[in-house]
């Protein structure tokens, strides 16, 4: 399979964000910039980002735009909880017609912008019958149907000088990041669940059945993002944190009275975007 995408591409990306900053208060040189993607409904907290130079996606060179609702599209490259982040407010997600080598392009940018550590954030369906509509759920591994399905963002030739053809997948979220996202949480008393991530292509919600058969595989919850840009981290040497919003409780049975809607979805997301931007600023100011 050829690549759309190469070490030029990354590279005039990311100097395009670097002269965009140019002048600015903020600088990532020298800085061990974090990289955030914040999901549905977290405009919120891209707006705390402070000092800093939002570039819409489509100015990029390569990005591609995000067409879903609740997601604004900009990087935002600034200054939050006392370290310099780069924040894309919005990501784009395969749903949306794109491959999962575009989708992960702006990993591979924020990498060459000195980002090694990476939090991720997106909106689930809770799978556990344990979580609450409103529960975070701290992502400890993955399923990657999208991936078995042969749409994984590490297929085609190795970009050797970027990472290893088998990139190991055993430690994915990493147990110090993870740890520290636990302790935060206690400290601010948010209930922070932790559990296994699967990654569906979307756009429709699970029927009944995926629903039963997620729950049997081993799954806590269900989105439409996220894995491929912990992929393509990881593979950069990346380290990652996943945060999921349970948004819904995935719905098992046919004659459910409430169905799943998106706007089920982005109220959750917005009712709990105080809490969560107290837990990813705690975060921030520990790590
Ligand atoms: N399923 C898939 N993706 C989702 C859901 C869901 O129930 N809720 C939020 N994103």
């Amino acid at each position: 399979m050829t690549k759309q995408f190469g070490l030029a591409e990354y590279d005039s990306a990311a100097e395009y964000v670097r002269t965009r900053i140019e002048g600015r208060r903020i600088q990532l040189a020298g800085e061990r910039p974090v990289g955030l993607i914040l999901g549905s409904g977290l405009n919120p907290l891209a707006e705390a980002i402070e000092g800093g130079e939002a570039i819409p996606f489509g100015e990029i060179p390569h990005f591609r735009s995000s067409t879903a609702p609740g997601h604004a599209g900009r990087l935002i490259v600034g200054r939050l909880a006392g370290q310099t982040v780069a924040a894309m407010q919005g990501r784009i997600h395969f749903y949306e017609g794109y491959t999962v080598e575009e989708i992960t392009f702006p990993i591979r940018v924020m990498r060459r912008l000195g980002v090694e550590r990476l939090i991720l954030t997106n909106a689930a369906g809770g799978l556990n019958p344990r979580f609450r509509v409103g529960d975070f759920m701290l992502i400890v591994d993955h399923l990657n149907f999208v991936g078995m399905a042969g749409h994984n963002p590490l297929i085609g030739p190795n970009m050797e000088s970027i990472g290893t053809r088998f990139p190991s997948m055993t430690h994915a979220y990493a147990r110090n990041l993870r740890q520290t996202a636990l302790a935060c949480a206690q400290e601010l008393g948010i209930t922070l669940r932790q559990g296994v991530y699967a990654f569906l292509a979307g756009p429709n919600f699970e029927t009944p059945a995926e629903v039963r058969y997620l729950r049997m595989v081993g799954a806590d919850a269900v989105g439409m993002s996220t894995v491929p840009e912990a992929l393509v981290a990881v593979h950069a040497g990346m380290t990652v944190l996943g945060i999921s919003t349970i948004t819904n409780a995935a719905i098992d049975h046919l004659d459910s009275e409430g169905d799943t809607s998106e706007e089920e979805v982005m109220e959750t997301g917005r009712v709990v975007v105080p809490r969560l931007t107290a837990l990813i600023t705690r975060i921030l100011e520990q790590i």
